[in-house]
């Protein structure tokens, strides 16, 4: 298995192309800034695209689905919870999806939007979670728009996320510091919002008093569309 991460600059985005070892591959949350990179990485390895993922409906950038359904004939996907008609299969909690021998799971992980997914994928002895806004390094996703809300998500992160095995590997949908993924062990030792009680954790959330993401406006209407702007 192979993954490739890479990094959007306006939104701090990272996208995931993970590819099997017979030259099929997904991509996770694709931006639609880096669709060229993608395409240039699909063609450099030559691999072809089978499925496209938003783990989410994004409000901080236009997803590149669209386009690379358009480009590569992939399938596109997102959780059934998702207001969208765009894709072409919508997931439900635990559906596993396969690309050759690599198995992805999704799960149902509500609270920073009610369509947010993770991915699980287990290939050989490695896990892998693509955690979308779910859970980052050290801190987790915003919980104020998009039917977010704290007490889903304390409940996704401790009911589902860290009862994972502890060596899985946390490839996050964004970071701000440059940290590129951590390990579930890691989270538990030096994430403070996972040490807070479900009180604590739903106050904190519900002061952080964040300003709206700059594309809110225009990336979620784009995003029900998989970002094609009629
Ligand atoms: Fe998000």
């Amino acid at each position: 298995m192979i993954i490739k991460q890479f990094f959007d600059d306006d939104s701090s985005s990272y996208s995931y192309l993970v590819a099997s070892q017979r030259n099929n591959s997904f991509i996770i949350d694709p931006v639609k800034n880096n669709t060229k990179k993608y395409i240039d990485s699909l063609d450099k390895l030559s691999l072809k695209l089978t499925f496209g993922f938003d783990t989410h409906l994004h409000a901080d950038h236009i997803t590149a689905l669209g386009e690379l359904r358009n480009i590569t004939n992939c399938e596109t996907i997102m959780g059934i919870q998702s207001d969208v008609d765009c894709v072409s299969k919508f997931v439900r909690n635990k559906e596993v999806i396969t690309v050759d021998e690599i198995k992805i799971t999704a799960l149902y992980t509500p609270g920073h939007t009610d369509d947010s997914y993770c991915y699980l994928v287990n290939e050989e002895n490695d896990q892998i979670l693509f955690s979308g806004d779910t859970l980052l390094i050290g801190g987790n996703g915003r919980t104020d728009f998009q039917n977010g809300d704290p007490d889903d998500l304390f409940n996704s992160l401790h009911n589902i996320v860290l009862r994972l095995n502890d060596n899985t590997i946390i490839y996050p949908a964004h970071d701000y510091k440059g940290l590129k993924s951590s390990t579930i062990k890691e989270e538990k030792i030096h994430n403070k919002r996972l040490k807070m009680s479900k009180g604590e954790f739903i106050s904190h959330m519900n002061n952080l008093n964040l300003k709206e993401p700059n594309l809110i406006d225009t990336a979620i209407p784009a995003n029900q569309e998989c970002g094609i702007i009629k």
